[in-house]
């Protein structure tokens, strides 16, 4: 085996080549690190719910709750991060180790789509990155952006202005490169409808009609991180989670769902839109705001936005 070779494939040589701020690096890293802990709670865990006892008789957190304090922790032991918001918190949160000027804002997702756990279905852990102590800024301020998915294979895929990048968990605990520059064709073939047909707004049913004509094929596991990653290493596609009659601003997050998602897809050549605007344009003054969903490759994004002006 080339050991050269072999080292110069893992995450934190890749930042380091890519030439990425260090304490911007020590993020991601950290984050990759974290997920490695997520990954082994996932997959070694009882499968018990909060609020109950383990074996040894202590309160059990759920799996979205344990994802949630590893990841924290792990992004204040970098002493780059200023502030962080999660979707398990309430509230921006402050951190006090922070010891140099030049410090980061992280939003994250500990684990997106947990209930599909249960189900033994693939779940993920989004963040987003923005330079400075302020965690709600619009998506276009980001400064870099990830994702882990925990699937068959556990991959976390990264971008911080210079292509999207994926990286493969190895059996000795290392992410190893397995893709770089990944880009997305002008069009794809599959498409991921979220929400209740039932409850489609009109413009929203004639696009979904539109992609089931042109022959699109259905790919939704329910999971956004899945859904998304199919649709980015497939080269094409759109997922989609519109607003609809009981739901007018759709269910998808800004902060830590969509933004850091918008950011990749577009890096890598694709589109986000609400249906009116990018995703990475609208502000973002909430923890809890909401956005209706066009994600994807650029020709379906568009063709999406045709029915709404
Ligand atoms: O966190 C939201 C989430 O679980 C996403 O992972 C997923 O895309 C979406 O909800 C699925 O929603 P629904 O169950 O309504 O299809
Ligand atoms: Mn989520």
């Amino acid at each position: 085996m080339n050991i050269k070779k072999h080292v110069k494939r893992g995450l934190w040589n890749h930042l380091m080549k890519s030439g990425v701020e260090m304490g911007l690096a020590s993020i991601i890293y950290e984050v990759g690190v974290a997920s490695k802990y997520v990954n082994h709670a996932m997959r070694t865990g009882d499968l018990g719910m909060a609020g109950t006892s383990n074996l040894y008789g202590e309160d059990q957190l759920a799996l979205d709750v344990m994802a949630d304090e590893i990841i924290k922790d792990r992004l204040d032991h970098t002493g780059r991060v200023s502030r962080i918001i999660s979707e398990e918190q309430s509230e921006i949160v402050i951190f006090e180790r922070l010891n140099r000027t030049g410090g980061y804002s992280v939003c994250y997702d500990p684990l997106d789509g947990s209930s599909l756990v249960d189900v033994n279905l693939s779940v993920g852990t989004i963040v987003a990155i923005y330079a400075g102590d302020d965690p709600l800024q619009s998506g276009r301020h980001q400064v870099g952006a990830m994702y882990v998915l925990y699937g068959p294979r556990t991959t976390l895929v990264y971008g911080t202005g210079n292509g999207v990048h994926e990286f493969t968990l190895n059996s000795l605990g290392e992410y190893v490169l397995t893709r770089e520059y990944i880009t997305l064709k002008a069009r794809g073939k599959i498409f991921s409808p979220g929400g209740v047909r039932r409850d489609y707004l009109p413009e929203h049913e004639k696009i979904v009609q539109k992609l089931e004509q042109d022959g699109y094929k259905l790919r939704y596991s329910g999971g956004f991180v899945p859904d998304i990653n199919q649709i980015l290493l497939k080269g094409g596609g759109l997922f989609m989670y519109p607003a609809t009659t009981t739901a007018k601003h759709g269910k998808l997050r800004l902060p830590f769902e969509l933004n850091p998602m918008a950011y990749l897809i577009e890096l890598a050549g694709g589109a986000a839109s609400d249906g009116r605007r990018p995703i990475l344009d609208l502000d973002c003054y909430d923890l809890d705001q909401r956005s209706p969903v066009y994600i994807g490759s650029r020709e379906e994004v568009e063709l999406a936005t045709q029915y709404f002006t």
